[in-house]
């Protein structure tokens, strides 16, 4: 399939969006609000897909061949936004063609390929960041700052819910494949699982869940998770997760955190909420930003400055991937899932 080139822009960073799917439109608005980058087009398999979304954008090239997309002159980088299990491939070829990479979460469906995924940018010195976007939103941000201010004192337990119904009407065949999605811990567990090992401050050692195919059996998923998570320094997390309520409307999450000091709460009432400790209740400074447009930064960050501190580090993806890949498979087993038995023969 030939590549149209309608607009040949120049810009800081020239960025391919690769899958114009469901969350690629969020990445694209993105980049369209960044002055530290520009859409230098659109790949997808799917060539109706890939014209529709080039169009959309203002008529930035596209193509169905990523070779093609990545040899092209201002190239610089790609977000990724396929489905899971074809991330590891491409995000090989992006290593080899010594490109920068935002790699829709979770970076792979396996430990061993996402930290063969971090070795290839390593080798390639570019960088490598996964979209765990909840990280970037302004409550899970407010979290953090509050912890690392010290709202709390040192953090022990963490309770995190993300309950909705996005499931319905239509969620698309390879997100009920577990076998290309991961399994539904892989696929939306991550990001609950990621962001309560990032506010405790502490290594995971061991989830032990439960999943259930709560809103219909047909599922090939379970569409509820709870998921136990124990710590290395002693702390713990409790998530829950649904993707599949009725309502179809319903989003509601609560947040709990406990620390040696207080607690810090954030009632279910949408994403700016308060913070309520021991010395009292105050509010979470309402930034309103874009979750998105936040992480485009962080990666951007990333790339112009390769020794400054990172939002979202490789390791922290491949972790994501193992409390993924040992929920999966705790809900298999019906026990505990160490993350030293799914991360074997993997670490360095
Ligand atoms: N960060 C978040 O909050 C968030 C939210 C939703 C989805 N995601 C992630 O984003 C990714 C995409 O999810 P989606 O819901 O947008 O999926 P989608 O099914 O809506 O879109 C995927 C697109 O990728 C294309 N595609 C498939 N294989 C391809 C290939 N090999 N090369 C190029 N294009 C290919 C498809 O034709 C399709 O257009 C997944 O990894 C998912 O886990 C993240």
């Amino acid at each position: 399939m030939a590549r149209h080139s309608v607009i040949d822009d120049t810009g800081p960073l020239g960025v391919v969006i690769v899958g114009a799917g469901f969350i690629a439109d969020h990445h694209g608005a993105a980049l369209r609000a960044s002055s530290r980058a520009r859409l230098a087009g659109i790949v997808d398999v799917d060539a109706g897909r890939a014209s529709a979304a080039a169009t959309a954008a203002g008529g930035v090239p596209w193509t169905t061949d990523l070779a093609e997309a990545l040899a092209r002159p201002g190239v610089d980088a790609a977000i990724v936004c396929t489905p899971n299990m074809t991330h590891e491939p491409i995000a090989q070829q992006i290593a080899a063609a010594g490109k920068h990479l935002l790699m829709e979460k979770p970076l792979t469906i396996t430990v061993p390929s996402a930290r063969a995924v971090v070795e290839a940018f390593d080798a390639a010195g570019t960088v490598v960041m996964a979209a765990h976007t909840h990280r970037f939103y302004d409550y899970a941000r407010a979290v953090d700052d509050a912890i690392a201010g010290g709202a709390v004192g040192r953090p022990v337990f963490a309770r995190l819910a993300l309950l909705g119904g996005w499931i319905w009407p239509d969620w698309r065949a390879w997100v009920l494949d577990p076998a290309k999605s991961g399994g539904h811990a892989l696929h939306n567990g991550v990001h609950l699982l990621d962001l309560v090992s990032w506010w405790l401050r502490d290594e995971p050692v061991s989830v032990y869940a439960r999943g259930r195919a709560q809103t219909a059996a047909e599922l090939r998923i379970y569409d509820y998770l709870e998921m136990h998570v124990e710590y290395a320094g002693g702390a713990d997390a409790v998530c829950e997760m649904s993707r599949g309520h009725r309502p179809s409307t319903l989003d509601r999450r609560d947040v709990l955190v406990a620390g040696t000091d207080g607690v810090l709460q954030l009632p279910a009432d949408g994403w700016g909420s308060t913070v309520v400790t021991e010395s009292g209740t105050s509010l979470l400074h309402p930034q309103a930003a874009n979750g998105f447009a936040v992480q485009l930064d962080a990666w951007l960050d990333a790339i112009a400055d390769r020794a400054a501190e990172r939002a979202m580090t490789p390791a922290d993806a491949v972790r994501a991937v193992a409390l993924g890949v040992a929920t999966e498979l705790s809900i298999e087993r019906g026990e505990p899932v160490t993350l030293d038995e799914v991360m074997e023969g993997v670490r360095s």
